[in-house]
């Protein structure tokens, strides 16, 4: 029998709750197909660190790596200025382990979820490739004159050649492994962020000729992207980008998909540990109400066991909630679905 340890992280909000829904369904799916799933529980958080005043304990990372995968629920505190928790928990395990990709999959499972007109199950189903541990998000920059008229603030995109190209040839290679429409679009900026997406573009073009002439290669700027997200969504297969642009054309993403209550997405570090989480918040105002969507954190699971190589049983749990959400959810909404938080992972395990 396979056996796998797992650190679970609840974190904030709804996060717990939608944990908890996704390990029913993992158990359920280990159980049909003698796998072993061993949990560690951490409750990394703003409760914590509102009791504790410690963000994250120092050992924490050395700790966590030593998991091939940790699932995630959510990070952000209603009582905490946004920020600390962000960078101090989710950003730090994300650049502390290197997961240099962020992997967002946009499908969407039945039409009656999608907010656009005319769009079937067909037409979405592609797959975000965001750059994970660089661009905007590293924290470089500062103030000048703080507080006074003459204040300057600097934000800083930083974008290195080796964090570039190891984020391109992931995507080629998951493009690749797809085998769908064999088709990547990088998408950037190149008509005015004319350092950093200069960087991206000769990057993609070099190691796409020599090494990937298989793969058909495309690009877009990222406010025509998000056009096309509406307009043509089944034009793209996979999709490379920035960490910032990642961010924002995923929320874009999980709407035509059906919103946040099915969006997940993992923070892959392709050689160490991975990290599965819903894409949404921490929900503060559904919090402790057995109303949120858990199928964003049971697709979470989903792809950590993909990851883990037991993709009979990630397909298996794919299946599940494309039945569920076809015949048997109402909405994907919180407090809409027709059933509770709890009744929705009891019902996806029963349909293993
Ligand atoms: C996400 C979130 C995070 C991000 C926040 C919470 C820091 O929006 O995972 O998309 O910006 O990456
Ligand atoms: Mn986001």
């Amino acid at each position: 029998m396979k056996s796998y340890n797992i650190a679970v992280i609840g974190g904030d909000g709804t996060g717990p709750e939608v944990t908890r829904e996704a390990i029913k369904v993992l158990d359920a799916a280990s159980q049909k197909f003698g796998l072993k799933l061993d949990y560690t529980f951490y409750d990394f958080g703003g409760d914590r660190y509102l009791r504790t005043n410690e963000i994250l304990p120092d050992s924490a990372i050395e700790e966590l790596r030593r998991f091939p995968a940790i699932l995630l629920g959510a990070i952000g505190h209603p009582d905490v200025k946004p920020g600390i928790l962000e960078k101090g928990i989710l950003l730090r395990m994300r650049f502390e382990m290197e997961q240099y990709i962020n992997l967002r999959p946009v499908k969407l499972f039945d039409e009656r979820y999608c907010p656009l007109k005319d769009k079937k199950p067909e037409d979405i189903d592609f797959v975000v490739v965001r750059e994970n541990n660089e661009g905007l998000y590293t924290g470089s920059g500062g103030f000048v004159f703080k507080g006074t008229p003459n204040e300057v603030a600097v934000q800083e995109s930083i974008n290195t050649r080796r964090g570039v190209e190891r984020c391109l040839r992931y995507a080629f290679e998951y493009t690749r492994k797809r085998a769908k429409n064999n088709k990547l679009l990088l998408c950037g900026k190149t008509n005015v962020l004319t350092y950093a997406f200069d960087l991206w573009e000769r990057t993609f073009h070099e190691i796409g000729a020599k090494e990937y002439s298989d793969i058909t290669r495309e690009y877009a700027h990222v406010d025509a992207t998000t056009m096309w997200f509406v307009k043509n969504p089944e034009w793209f297969d996979v999709i490379v980008t920035d960490n910032m642009f990642g961010d924002i054309i995923t929320d874009l993403g999980a709407m035509i998909q059906g919103g946040m209550g099915i969006a997940a997405g993992g923070n892959i570090n392709p050689k160490g540990t991975s990290m599965f989480e819903p894409i949404g918040g921490s929900a503060p105002k559904y919090t402790g109400k057995n109303v949120i969507n858990p199928l964003a954190a049971i697709c979470a699971g989903q792809m950590m066991l993909d990851f883990l190589g037991e993709t009979t049983a990630a397909k298996a749990i794919e299946t599940a909630v494309i039945k569920a959400v076809r015949e048997k959810l109402h909405s994907l909404a919180a407090g809409k679905m027709g059933y509770t938080t709890s009744q929705v992972g009891d019902l996806i395990a029963s349909l293993l």
